[in-house]
């Protein structure tokens, strides 16, 4: 199986676009929703959480874990294929969504000047600043901490009017910071269902760029160029949750971020 981490919900956004892409491989999606969000939470913590999640999913059977989160993509992959892998099983592999979503910034900006929204947590790692420096030095970026948006998704206010203040704040605040921006990248896998108030809040000439289509498409180029990986996966078409809160809030939650899914939900402890 492939799996799938986040911190809670958000990961189920790039679980949808992977699927749709990919529907023939099978999925083991796991959401730490009892201790999410991660965004705040320190360095330490956020590698001890994220290696617990990726023992939880080896031990079930995934060959290949994707952090389908950027606060535990910056904070703990290097360290996990740095310092763990070796124990965990020299032929497994974690990938995070940072290095994919940077290859294709670069192709997307016009005027060189980029926006990433994203945790604290993530905006203090510095990793889109140090990935696009060495990629695309002669882009400038601005990262701009959206510390309320992901509450929002996981309490299920995204579509309430008390949303707008909190994204519009964002929003004007990073284009405050640099007005030549023309590509604004939700570096975070729970922005994409904050979209439609996005839209709103950012003006016309401003391209808002979500990540689930591209780790999919860099996930389908790294199968093809490893197919002793890809034959070791199974393809059912199956896809299974784990959470580490309550299955029936996960359940509810989980048909909104991909509805018409069958959604089967265990709860595990990590
Ligand atoms: N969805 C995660 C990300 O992409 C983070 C959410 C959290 O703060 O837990 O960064």
């Amino acid at each position: 199986m492939i799996g799938i981490f986040d911190s809670g919900y958000g990961g189920l956004s790039v679980l949808r676009q992977i699927r749709n892409l990919m529907p023939e491989y099978d999925y083991l999606y796991l959401g730490d929703n009892a201790r999410a969000p991660y965004g705040s939470r320190s360095f330490d913590v956020v590698y001890e959480y994220t290696l617990q999640a990726v023992e939880a999913l080896f031990a079930r059977g995934c060959q290949l874990v994707i952090l389908a989160c950027n606060t535990a993509s910056a904070k703990a992959l290097r360290s996990i294929q740095q310092n763990d892998l070796g124990r965990l099983g020299a032929e497994r592999r974690v990938l995070g969504v940072i290095r994919p979503t940077v290859e294709a910034i670069g192709e997307l900006t016009q005027t060189r000047h980029v926006g990433i929204l994203a945790t604290q947590g993530t905006v203090s790692s510095r990793s889109y600043e140090m990935e696009l420096a060495k990629l695309y030095p002669d882009v400038v970026v601005t990262a701009q901490a959206c510390p309320m948006w992901v509450p929002l998704v996981e309490y299920c206010e995204f579509d309430s009017p008390g949303a707008d203040y909190f994204v519009k704040k964002r929003i004007d605040a990073v284009l405050r910071t640099d007005p030549q921006i023309d590509t604004l990248v939700l570096a975070c896998t729970h922005y994409p269902l904050l979209m439609s108030k996005i839209l709103r809040y950012t003006p016309p000439g401003v391209r808002i760029v979500p990540q689930g289509e591209l780790i999919a498409a860099s996930l389908k180029d790294y199968l093809r160029r490893h197919p002793e990986m890809d034959e070791r996966l199974e393809k059912n078409g199956k896809a299974q949750f784990l959470t580490t809160e309550d299955p029936q809030k996960f359940y509810d939650s989980a048909t909104i971020f991909i509805p018409h899914t069958n959604v089967s939900v265990q709860r595990i402890q990590l």
